[in-house]
């Protein structure tokens, strides 16, 4: 299997993930062992919980606290969570359950959508390096892009079905509605951004109304050397928010405080991070959020990102009340895709180095 494990396909070579034979192995692959990973400081991060719940009814003195919650974790570390957030927890339920049926398609037919090198980020994808990664993830993933300006017009049902077939009508309906649901939340949230940091309130709102945002369903096989190894390697997300929802498993971690630490999976909330979009549209007031997945040793984990990005030609830049001469442009000005681009650079270094490794 060492060598087993990477197959030609086309130009590219694509890692063969299969959990199922890799535990009967007796030497875990070199590939997967992650090193320095004793450093799990197993303390917990559970604070800021924001409670949605004033904020739609409009309770300003509720929002005000919000907003300074947000704006310190925010200014810290980039991580708070959110509870009372108006998603019906019966389509959480369904989006949950529909990554199921996804990742138990033969290979086969997973290798057929996968998400090709430097091509984007749409499709499957088993053990792919991610940024800042030479060492393989222990996981599997499926993504598919939300276009809520319908210039697209494949919506997510339409994609579901032509790309994984007609059975997968019902997996297109329940992540169409759960993207919508996510986008409403994230105007939500990117308001109650800018209110924290004191520029207009309707300013990300509106940047983002029209936002095309990508959608990941995680797929985290049990590990019996899931000391050796990570689910999802160090990073911070190159979009704007994340918004994750996490089972019952735990696993996530989040740098702050000079040390990692686990966020426990609290019933009903919704995780979120700041990522590198708006630490630049923050001009680098909101950090990009540090954070990392371990793996179960007997229970395999699944989670449902959201990644909220711009509309491809919108131009990422600070609002004016956010720079002066005092305080400079931290970042110059970009498009969602030239960041894209340019993370998927390394992506592609990472691609090497693999190839080289074998
Ligand atoms: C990720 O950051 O890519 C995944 C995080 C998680 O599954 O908890
Ligand atoms: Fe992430």
């Amino acid at each position: 299997l060492s060598k087993g494990n990477l197959q030609k396909v086309d130009e590219n070579v694509v890692f063969i993930f299969d959990s199922t034979k890799l535990q009967k192995q007796p030497n875990f692959p070199e590939e997967f062992v992650w090193p320095d990973l004793e450093n799990s400081s197993h303390e917990e991060l559970n604070e800021p919980l924001i409670d949605m719940d004033g904020i739609f009814k409009g309770d300003e003195e509720a929002i005000a606290i919000a907003a300074e919650l947000i704006r310190t974790a925010c200014m810290k570390h980039g991580f708070f969570q959110i509870t009372n957030h108006g998603i019906d927890p019966a389509l959480i339920r369904a989006a949950y359950d529909e990554i199921d049926p996804i990742f138990m398609l033969p290979m086969d037919k997973k290798l057929s959508v996968r998400r090709k090198p430097g091509t984007g980020v749409v499709g499957y994808s088993g053990a792919h390096a991610d940024r800042f990664m030479s060492k393989l993830p222990w996981k599997e993933t499926y993504s598919f892009e939300y276009d809520a300006s319908h210039l697209n017009p494949l919506s997510i049902v339409d994609y579901f079905k032509s790309v994984l077939g007609q059975e997968f009508e019902q997996t297109g309906w329940v992540y169409q509605k759960y993207c919508e649901a996510m986008k409403e939340l994230s105007l939500v949230i990117m308001e109650l951004l800018a209110i924290s940091l004191g520029v207009d309130r309707l300013h990300y709102r509106e940047f983002f109304e029209d936002q095309c945002s990508i959608m990941r369903c995680n797929f985290y096989p049990p590990c019996i050397y899931s000391g050796l190894t990570l689910g999802t390697g160090p990073h911070c997300d190159p979009t704007s928010l994340t918004i994750l929802y996490q089972d019952e498993i735990g696993g996530l971690e989040v740098f702050a405080d000079n040390k990692w630490q686990t966020v426990r999976p609290r019933p009903g909330a919704l995780v979120i991070n700041i990522g590198d979009t708006m630490m630049a549209l923050s001009n680098g007031k909101y950090k990009s959020c540090l954070h990392r997945a371990l793996v179960n040793q007997e229970k395999e984990r699944k989670s449902l990102a959201f990644f909220v990005n711009p509309n491809e030609d919108k131009v990422v830049r600070p609002p004016q009340d956010l720079f002066s001469r005092e305080e400079p442009r931290k970042y110059p000005d970009f498009t969602w895709p030239e960041l894209l681009e340019f993370t998927q650079h390394h992506y592609r270094a990472d691609e090497a180095t693999l190839q080289e490794l074998h």
